[in-house]
């Protein structure tokens, strides 16, 4: 999406039983450093969550910066997508279940 990118992969959790082999993780959310504050990964993450929706697929992440964003702002950020804290610790998991 533009200059914003992600991997998305296979993810073997147990969420819900309906979505068994349905769960993907999204792992190294990017966005280049001068493209940053320009809705690049809004963008992405608004994506993301279309076609998670029409294939009924629950998206998975983990929380950490690798950048200025503290987690929290993280945290904060991708709940704006419908994700939801999963785990705390050891690492911060978000979950967003498909929508019907
Ligand atoms: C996280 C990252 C992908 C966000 O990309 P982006 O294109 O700048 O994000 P957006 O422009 O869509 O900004 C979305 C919101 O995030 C928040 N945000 C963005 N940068 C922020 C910062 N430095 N501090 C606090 N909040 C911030 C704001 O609320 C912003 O919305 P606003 O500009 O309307 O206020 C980017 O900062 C990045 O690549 N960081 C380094 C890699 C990383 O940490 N990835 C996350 C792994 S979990």
């Amino acid at each position: 999406m533009g200059p914003a990118s992600c991997h998305v992969d296979m993810a073997d959790i147990g969420l819900r039983a309906d979505l068994a082999g349905k769960v993907r993780e999204i792992t190294s959310v990017h966005v280049p450093e001068g493209e940053r504050r320009k809705g690049w990964a809004t963008a992405l993450l608004n994506y993301l969550g279309i076609c998670a929706d029409r294939h009924s697929v629950a998206l998975l992440l983990e929380v950490k910066s690798e950048g200025d964003m503290r987690d929290a702002d993280l945290e904060a950020f991708y709940t704006r997508f419908g994700f939801e804290k999963f785990q705390t610790n050891p690492d911060v998991l978000m979950v967003r279940v498909p929508r019907q």
